[in-house]
């Protein structure tokens, strides 16, 4: 089968069209023939081993698994010896690791049937991306109706997820994005708009609320006591990411920090680590397939052209997601 490879970390010019022998699913596992494979910062991790702490557990010199992708939308072709919940001929979508690939395994209990009304694109523009958002407005970060919800990264595939998350509770969303961002921000269903290049959430020339009961920071690295500024007393702030930080650590002991910090204080101040599973997988089937969810898909790429999807991922600027057709 034809798939993307990488035999060593580093940038996307190590990514190789290849044919490889087809991966056999274990007992627990199904094999999906894979339509479409979503595209995100999850990617260019797994693919520059960056932050270095995480090749502890991805290979410490080069990619334990060499296959790239990581979401994945297509028709199961097998099942192994333990999964009743498949069978072959359905289309499923959720984590498939090595997804950029005519077949990937995926764990049963990390697919769910796909979402009727959807193209295998748009189903494979969901499950990281939506299901952080999902996680990450849960619990004291789920907005009540009329409450005040700020999106850092609001353009991004968690941010457009959380925005319309959140507008769908009844929250009034400020969503913060780079330029040009601003109609997509709105179209998912943000009242508010701060271009973070002209004015920061602090201050600078925007119409939005300034202190919010819900903050989701996908990206920027604003310092901890910047986001506390703008929290309600009570409020909740969700570190969902940010690109930046340390060689070794990356964006994440921002996040470490708030957990570490939030006992202390009136603000739940909350680090997420989404994990994939069939429960929320179900939920976002749910909201799909009852139109009050839309995956926006900004482009799509074929197989052959992932390392120049890669590449525009890294210039930044998608408007949601970014998907590979298989
Ligand atoms: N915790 C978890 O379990 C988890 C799960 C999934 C993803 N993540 C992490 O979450 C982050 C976001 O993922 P994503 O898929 O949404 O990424 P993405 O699609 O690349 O989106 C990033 C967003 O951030 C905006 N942005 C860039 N610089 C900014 C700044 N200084 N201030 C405010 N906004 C800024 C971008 O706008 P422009 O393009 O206009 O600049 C874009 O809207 C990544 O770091 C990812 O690794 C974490």
């Amino acid at each position: 089968m034809k798939a993307i490879v990488q035999d060593a970390y580093g940038s996307a010019d190590r990514l190789e069209l290849r044919d490889i022998d087809r991966p056999v699913p274990r007992d627990d596992e199904v094999l999906v023939e894979i339509r479409a494979a979503g595209l995100g910062p999850e990617v260019w991790h797994l693919m520059t081993g960056r932050p270095l702490m995480a090749r502890v557990a991805l290979g410490l010199r080069k990619p334990k698994n060499p296959v790239r992708g990581w979401d994945g939308a297509g028709r199961v072709e097998s099942v192994g010896s333990k999964v009743t919940d498949f069978k072959p001929g359905d289309e499923v979508f959720g984590n498939c690791e090595g997804s950029f690939a005519e077949y990937a395994r995926a764990k049963a209990s990390k697919l769910a049937h796909k979402p009727v009304n959807l193209t295998f694109e748009q189903a494979a523009a969901l499950p990281v991306s939506a299901m952080t958002a999902l996680q990450a407005l849960s619990g004291t970060a789920r907005p009540r109706p009329g409450q005040q919800v700020l999106v850092i990264g609001a353009s991004g595939g968690v941010g457009c997820y959380a925005v319309q998350l959140a507008t769908m509770y009844g929250a009034e969303v400020t969503g913060v994005c780079g330029p040009g961002g601003a109609d997509f921000v709105r179209s998912q269903g943000a009242a508010h708009v701060i271009d973070y290049t002209a004015g920061d959430i602090t201050g600078g020339p925007h119409d939005s609320p300034r202190r919010y009961d819900v903050i989701v920071d996908n990206a920027g690295q604003r310092p901890l006591p910047v986001l506390r500024r703008v929290l309600a007393p009570r409020g909740t702030l969700v570190i969902v990411g940010g690109e930046g930080g340390t060689a070794f650590f990356g964006g994440l002991t921002r996040g470490l920090r708030a957990a570490l910090l939030s006992p202390f204080v009136g603000q739940n101040l909350r680090n997420l680590v989404s994990t994939a599973r069939r429960e929320d997988l179900l939920a976002l089937k749910d909201l799909t397939e009852n139109g009050k969810l839309v995956p926006p898909v900004d482009r799509t790429y074929p197989l052959a052209e992932t390392a120049e999807a890669v590449r525009h991922l890294e210039r930044g600027h998608p408007r949601g997601k970014l998907v590979i057709t298989v």
